[in-house]
């Protein structure tokens, strides 16, 4: 397997993750840059890289990853000072080659399609990674860095990664934003999210194993007008969760009329 040398912009969650798989995997992680000296250097000491605040890479880096937030991301990109012949890859899920600048020639994109966090360690085994890049070379470069961990590759253009961003938001991002509201309302009625640990982990389950559209339950789905007045009404403490339950149940209803 082919050893790389890997710099990043950012020190974040993602930086983070990719920075300790990387290591892992026998890359060399040379150089962090991050705005702020606390995260960056913290990351750079445990995998004895350095640490800056500017963005001038080492000419021996052959690939920078950039992990940094989307609204800085075309500033960071515009501010990179690196060899001709090193490659450059962003993360974001919606952004594509457009927002790097022409002086950067080998650029790619690197979007691993998961949720990172610095409390959690992360398994790369399996993860999707889309890339998409400037040139053949770039591309075999990235696959072998993402097959280095074991992840699972796939070649996408801006537009479809776009897609499957929003699709990321839908099951990862509102459905965690579905555990805080079933926290806040099982709080009401004295339980601790403890109380719904089963319930989450056999939706889960049973959405991967018989398709979501196959394994919905409830009030909705059983178009139970009755059950879900009551349930609107109890929600009268907070208008914010009964807009959502009331939304969402006309969402489900109407998915499943357009099947019948
Ligand atoms: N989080 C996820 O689950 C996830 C999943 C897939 C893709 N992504 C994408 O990955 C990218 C990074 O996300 P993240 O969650 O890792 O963000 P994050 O945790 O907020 O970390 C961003 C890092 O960028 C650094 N930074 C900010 N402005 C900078 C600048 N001008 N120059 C250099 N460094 C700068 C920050 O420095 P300080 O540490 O000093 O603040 C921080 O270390 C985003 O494009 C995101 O869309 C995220």
């Amino acid at each position: 397997m082919i050893q790389y040398k890997i710099s990043f912009a950012g020190a974040g969650k993602v930086a983070g993750a990719l920075c300790l798989e990387l290591h892992n995997k026998g890359h060399q992680v040379q150089q962090i840059v991050s705005t702020g000296e606390k995260h960056g250097r913290s990351l750079a000491e445990k995998f004895n890289a350095g640490w800056s605040n500017n963005l001038i890479f080492p000419d021996s880096t052959q690939i920078i990853i950039v992990a940094v937030p989307d609204h800085s991301l075309k500033e960071v990109l515009d501010g990179i000072k690196c060899s001709k012949r090193t490659i450059v890859a962003h993360t974001a899920g919606s952004f594509g080659l457009e927002v790097f600048p022409e002086s950067l020639k080998n650029i790619g994109v690197f979007y691993p399609l998961l949720t990172f966090s610095k409390e959690i360690k992360t398994d790369f085994t399996g993860i999707p990674v889309f890339i998409e890049s400037s040139d053949h070379d770039s591309e075999s470069v990235l696959k072998s860095l993402a097959e280095s961990m074991g992840c699972s590759v796939h070649f996408t253009d801006t537009e479809h990664r776009r897609l499957l961003h929003v699709a990321a938001v839908f099951v990862s991002n509102f459905t965690n934003y579905m555990f805080t509201a079933g926290k806040e309302v099982a709080s009401k009625a004295g339980f601790s999210f403890e109380v719904l640990k089963p319930l989450i982990l056999e939706t889960v389950k049973k959405a991967l194993e018989l398709g979501p559209e196959n394994s919905q339950t409830g009030p909705a789905v059983r178009y139970d007008l009755n059950t879900i007045e009551k349930h609107l009404d109890l929600l009268s403490f907070s208008p914010e969760l009964k807009d959502v339950y009331g939304e969402i149940t006309k969402a489900i209803i109407h998915y499943y009329k357009r099947l019948k």
